[in-house]
């Protein structure tokens, strides 16, 4: 079992009878989803769940999960999902899969937010390894990108799979890839973005973690907020 498997079941066990439970996106996130039907098969676990991107709606359909759409909850028990950078401070940069808006709505919506992944994912500032996905709408890109320009960030549309357009998210934005050149800190990046017209939405999680879950060879370890 690999280190991102392990880490997923491990937040599995979280899971009660009769909980609303929010479905990441990603690969660990695929491995809580598939443990979710297990339980579900094996120990008559009773869930309903919602999910943060088509994928993993259809991935927890195929397994006969029950499932609501996210226009129908304003709050949930439980939400388990990946990360592309977590920070000692439990600040998370998500969206590489590009679903961090609902993401982000699962997120503030859990009563539990916990996000699991494996050691390769800490860093010790937001961006260090990985751009900063921004949800933009579609006409107003150009505007935005060059607001977050004049900011000192420098990135590019996110291309398409058969790079010959660009990624369109489930419900219609484009997505900017910034890397900022000034080492600003995670809420001022948040802010700095927050405040950018055209803008939908951004990867930076900042204090809507609970508990991050971390693997490291075999063996996990919890943080609690
Ligand atoms: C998707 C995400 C994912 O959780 C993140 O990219 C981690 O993915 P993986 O579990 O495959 O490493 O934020 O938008």
């Amino acid at each position: 079992m690999n280190d991102k498997q392990l880490v997923a079941l491990h937040a599995a066990k979280y899971v009660k009878n009769g909980m609303l439970v929010g479905l990441g996106t990603g690969s660990t996130a695929n491995y809580f989803i598939d443990e979710l039907a297990r339980r579900q098969n094996d120990e008559g676990l009773k869930v309903t769940t919602v999910a943060s991107s088509t994928v993993s709606a259809q991935r927890a359909q195929s397994l006969n999960l029950p499932i609501v759409a996210l226009e129908h909850i304003s709050q949930i028990d439980l939400y388990v999902d990946g990360a592309d950078e977590i920070t000692p401070e439990m600040t998370l940069l998500k969206g590489r899969g590009s679903d961090l808006v609902k993401e982000k709505l699962l997120a503030k919506a859990a009563k539990q937010f916990i996000a699991v992944a494996d050691e390769s994912k800490l860093v010790s500032r937001i961006g260090q390894n990985f751009v900063i996905p921004i949800e933009v709408i579609p006409f107003a890109w150009q505007l935005a990108q060059r607001s977050l320009a004049d900011l000192g960030a420098q990135g590019e549309l996110r291309p398409n799979a058969a790079k010959d357009g660009f990624w369109v998210t489930s419900h219609g934005s484009y997505v900017l890839d910034m890397r900022f050149d000034a080492d600003f800190s995670a809420e001022v990046l948040n802010q700095i973005i927050n405040n950018t017209p055209g803008v939908v939405e951004h990867g930076i999680f900042i204090g809507l973690t609970d508990a991050i879950f971390i693997a490291a060879n075999g063996t996990v370890r919890e943080q609690w907020a």
